[in-house]
């Protein structure tokens, strides 16, 4: 449910009218399209499409009806009155053009102003939700997928935060378990045989440590026997063993932590190990309902439509990423009871969690049809790529340091600040702050703004030009409509107490318009999970105000300038909550 969106409230209108006209189609759904996204419609904010395909159910029945035409006047004739429609009229075959009351919108809008636009925020249907983000891998590198799968999986929390769901989980599923422990601690035991100097700092470089623990590995067939029962004694639960792992663990997540720190990002931590005593328990259960067969010494599970079989137990016995996924999912649907379930990595894991669901769906622990309201998604993204075309790399090195990428935006944002001919009257403490929130902010825009499934090339000149479709334009447009209000010298909270606001002027309305849409595109942003859908909206209405409204309507000094303070304070509203949904921080002054 959602009041705050205008198309749902057109759509419950004109259901009334439509079940006047044609009584006996009750569950007919009202298409109301809003104008702006088709070219060519004038005149119009709204269209209600249901004339000609309602005519083609109805042709050869005994109604008052002779073409679809004639089905849109009724549509027209039979709107119960309303204060947010100005007119409607019917054009070409039955296309009912909706004009809306422009006092209804400016109302809206002040409405706003008083409530916050919390009250702006849509319902969802389902109250326990979790997103399953960043989940990085110990020992080996954090890369820009998972940066990715950081900013999305950020940006998705933030809009069923605003929600307002009863319960939202930001989980890190962190890759804690596995074969490559017992290789790192055999290494760690050879290179360190008096475990009291086995410190984290002694191990140092993880992934320098990884690599050469990696080489031992592959090249001393005697070493590779001592991992591998490593990881039988770590498994169960030898105390050395144990306190060298969460030592190794300690390491990596001190540099997880760090980019989530510059980037603002909250995470609640069940790492795979936190999974690994369910395993055995939901596998019987999945053994007993049938579920599992031998294959040369595996157990698998084989699902509909996938040729190869999920390997639910390795050969020798160990458990695999699948084993965690099951026991993981098991968990969540039962322990924890999500609703819905969401998981955020790049595409390439698409036919993992796929198989993971199928297996459940035969398990009957998911209903076979789930298309209404899904319980489990796997959203999906492309790669990062560089200049070359190919998978994003440094120069330097094979692998880029998340850190010390998001410094590098930091710093060519900072150069530029201190450039600038204002640069005097910034204290230090502006100018770091300022250049976090814009360089941060350019790296997770870049990311959100293309559909997530496409791949995007990473581009720093690209992503802090100051020109086009970047988060720096949207922060100079954001301070610039500050400094607007600044300059007036007037008390906005004084104005949206005793001011009016009006959409006499055509920008003006255009502009109410494109805000009162903010609760529709974002509904259709979080429901599609789709944060460019979002993004697409902001960079939008940074372009109505500029281009048109603040181009063709003089503000401070003018005759409306009450009216048009407000409007503006309306899109700063708008434009903030955006930004936060994204988590971008708002720049004030620049
Ligand atoms: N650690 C995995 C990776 O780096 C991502 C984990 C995603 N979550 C999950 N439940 N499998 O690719």
């Amino acid at each position: 449910d959602c009041p705050a969106s205008v198309r749902k409230q057109l759509a419950k209108l004109f259901a009334e009218s439509l079940k006047a006209i044609v009584p006996s189609e009750p569950d007919v759904v009202p298409l109301i399209d809003a104008c702006v996204a088709k070219s060519g419609v004038k005149h119009a904010d709204y269209q209600c499409n249901n004339a000609m395909s309602l005519w083609a159910k109805i042709k050869g029945k005994q109604t008052e009806f002779k073409n679809p035409r004639a089905v849109g006047e009724g549509i027209v004739k039979n709107l119960p009155p309303s204060e947010m429609v100005e007119s409607c009229s019917v054009a070409g075959p039955g296309f009912v053009n909706i004009v809306l009351s422009k006092k209804w919108m400016a109302q809206s809008l002040q409405r706003m102003l008083t409530d916050g636009i919390d009250s702006w925020a849509p319902r969802l249907p389902v109250k326990r939700v979790m997103v399953d983000f960043s989940s990085p891998n110990i020992a080996k590198e954090m890369h820009v997928g998972h940066l990715r799968s950081t900013i999305i999986g950020d940006t998705l929390s933030r809009m069923f935060e605003f929600c307002q769901v009863e319960s939202l989980i930001r989980r890190n599923h962190i890759g804690d378990w596995g074969t490559q422990f017992g290789m790192l601690i055999a290494y760690l035991f050879e290179k360190y045989p008096d475990t009291d100097e086995v410190n984290e700092s002694s191990i140092g470089d993880l992934q320098a440590f990884y690599k050469a623990s990696k080489l031992r590995f592959d090249s001393d067939p005697e070493f590779k026997l001592n991992a591998q029962q490593s990881v039988v004694k770590l498994q169960r639960g030898d105390p050395k063993y144990r306190e060298a792992w969460q030592q190794i663990c300690n390491i990596s997540r001190t540099e997880f932590n760090k980019v989530y720190e510059r980037l603002k990002i909250r995470l609640e931590e069940m790492p795979e190990s936190f999974f690994n005593p369910y395993i055995p328990q939901v596998l019987e259960k999945m053994e007993k309902l049938g579920l599992v067969e031998d294959s040369d010494g595996a157990r698998v599970i084989f699902v509909e439509g996938v040729d190869i079989p999920l390997i639910a137990v390795k050969r020798d016995g160990g458990y695999n990423y699948f084993s965690t996924d099951l026991a993981s999912l098991w968990y969540r649907l039962n322990v924890e009871k999500l609703e819905w379930n969401i998981y955020v990595t790049d595409v390439g894991q698409w036919q993992h969690f796929d198989m993971v669901f199928k297996a459940f769906r035969r398990a009957g622990w998911l209903p076979k049809d789930e298309n209404e309201l899904p319980i489990c998604t796997h959203v999906g993204f492309g790669l990062v790529l560089g200049d070359d075309g190919k998978r994003f790399r440094s120069r330097s090195s094979e692998t880029v340091r998340l850190v010390d990428l998001l410094d590098e935006a930091k710093k060519r944002c900072k150069d530029a600040l201190l450039e600038r001919d204002n640069a005097k009257d910034w204290t230090e403490e502006e100018v770091e702050k300022t250049s976090e929130a814009i360089g941060y902010g350019a790296v997770k825009y870049a990311d959100l703004k293309i559909n997530r499934l496409t791949n995007y090339t990473f581009n720093f000149d690209q992503m802090l030009n100051d020109k086009g479709n970047t988060a720096v334009y949207l922060q100079y447009a954001h301070a610039r409509i500050c400094s607007i209000i600044r300059k007036s010298g007037k008390d906005i909270e004084e104005l949206k107490k005793n001011g009016n606001l009006v959409l006499d002027h055509e920008d003006e309305r255009t502009l109410g318009l494109h805000l009162l849409q903010f609760t529709e595109v974002f509904v259709e942003s979080c429901s599609n999970l789709l944060p460019s859908v979002l993004c697409e909206y902001l960079y939008n209405l940074s372009e109505i105000f500029t281009k048109k409204f603040y181009s063709n309507c003089q503000v401070v000094g003018s005759p409306e300038e009450t009216s048009r303070l407000l409007l503006c304070e309306a899109t700063l509203v708008v434009m903030r909550k955006c930004f936060y949904l994204l988590g971008i921080e708002p720049v004030y002054k620049l």
